[in-house]
């Protein structure tokens, strides 16, 4: 058996322990109050956080089509510096993910390069065009665990409830990206205060209020896995909360930034603050923080969405939608939840990696870390100041709303089922 061992770390936060890999099989052999010395490699973890390997339920790497963004390559180097051992990568791509063939090259893509499980997500339309819908059986036996025409929304409800019936039948998840595109069309920023202010066109919460309200009642009457992209306001979550208390099976993921930036960062004009949906008010923020603590929202997911300069060095409305996530979030989570004595480390766990395997039945991700698991594991430091440049990003782009700001905790090391994705000591 070749071993590696994790010494002197701290399993969510709590107690100093040591952890013997068999990297062979890639599971965890052994974990023991003593650190292991006659492994074939040690790693002296100096106390910092053990948890399981991240699992992000929404990123878009672009490929294919605009690999002069983002690869499943460099996705994948970016994802595993964030500490993601599972990515699911949205089907927006050129050509949209839409038929089998195209999520098995992603999914296998993924495995060739090898630093990160890359699933493939399929679009609920074909060619995302909002009118006829894809063969979610066909693809659902490639590798397609979740559907989504994320970027667009499924406007028509008739064909909206067509989609459940068919994802009830397969058992897969419906992902909705929740915008009223009529009432949307030429919106850049959250229609308030702000928005009005700097003269941008607002978009509306109930764009996206009016969806999650249609679809949440669609799921009470048509059931199936529904599931909410990138939920942004404080009126979305009184909806979720309603429907959970019903007993009805939504989940919803909310996004690093929706959870620390606000619309006052658009007084610089600066594009890469454009995203969609939009960043809101203090209320919001606040409301999207509560419902993650309180289980009302089961996850964060980065919704990483590179773009070129070209697209976001422009005047705020000519910017393209998306904010750089993988290699940042885990900060953000730390720095709104545990740093803030709001929640602890096991918190993190949860809704970065136990709870959206949960959601979408990855057998080997977000387990316990125990005696027997898969080592999909990642190593954090908690107190490493460091400060984001966009420039130094494994990511192709540079489009991260974060930059010049610093943070405290940071990667150390990533492993997918024992090997070592990620080492920030040797990068
Ligand atoms: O800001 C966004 N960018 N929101 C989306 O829904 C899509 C994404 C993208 O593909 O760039
Ligand atoms: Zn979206």
């Amino acid at each position: 058996m070749s071993t590696l061992a994790l010494n002197n770390v701290r399993p969510y936060g709590e107690d100093v322990t040591n952890i013997l890999i068999n990297t062979a099989d890639g599971v965890i052999a052994e974990i023991a109050g003593t650190p292991f010395t006659d492994a074939d490699d040690a790693i002296d973890c100096g106390g910092n956080i053990l948890l399981p390997g991240l699992v992000d339920m929404h990123v878009h790497l672009r490929e294919p089509g605009r690999e002069d963004t983002e690869t499943i390559a460099t996705g994948s180097d970016a994802a595993a510096k964030g500490g993601f051992t599972a990515v699911f990568t949205m089907a927006n791509t050129q050509p949209v993910i839409d038929q089998p063939f195209l999520a098995e090259a992603v999914w296998e893509k993924g495995q060739a390069y090898g630093t990160c499980d890359v699933y493939p997500v399929g679009s609920i339309t074909q060619g995302l065009a909002g009118e006829q819908l894809t063969e979610i059986g066909l693809m659902s036996r490639s590798h397609v665990r979740m559907f989504s025409d994320d970027g667009r929304c499924v406007n028509d409800p008739q064909l909206m409830r067509r989609a459940i019936e068919y994802a009830k039948a397969y058992d897969v998840i419906l992902a909705q990206h929740a915008e009223d595109h009529r009432m949307t069309a030429d919106a850049c920023a959250h229609e308030g205060e702000t928005a009005a202010k700097l003269g941008l066109r607002g978009w509306p919460r109930v764009a996206e209020e009016s969806i999650v309200a249609r679809d949440i009642i669609m799921t009470r009457d048509y059931g199936g896995r529904y599931h909410l992209c990138h939920a942004s306001t404080e009126g979305t979550v009184e909806l979720l909360r309603w429907a959970k208390g019903q007993g009805i099976e939504v989940t919803a993921e909310v996004t690093p930034h929706h959870l620390l930036l606000t619309d006052e960062c658009l007084n610089t004009y600066d594009g890469n603050y454009r995203v969609n949906p939009p960043l809101r008010e203090a209320r919001d923020t606040i409301a999207l923080r509560d419902a993650l603590l309180d289980g009302t929202i089961d996850v964060v997911a980065t919704d990483h969405a590179p773009h070129g300069s070209e697209d976001k060095c422009v005047e705020f409305e000519h910017a393209k939608p998306g904010m750089l996530g993988l290699e940042t979030s885990l900060a953000v989570v730390a720095q709104v939840f545990v740093q803030s004595g709001l929640a602890d480390w096991r918190f993190v766990a949860k809704v970065m990696s136990e709870r959206p395997a949960e959601i979408l039945r990855l057998k080997d991700q977000g387990r316990p870390i125990a005696a027997g698991e898969p080592a999909n594991l990642t190593v954090v430091n908690p107190d490493a100041t460091w400060t984001v440049h966009g420039k130094e990003l494994k990511s192709k782009a540079s489009n991260t709303p974060y930059e010049e700001m610093a943070f405290n905790a940071r990667v150390e090391l990533t492993l997918l089922r024992g090997a070592v994705t990620y080492d920030a000591t040797s990068n």
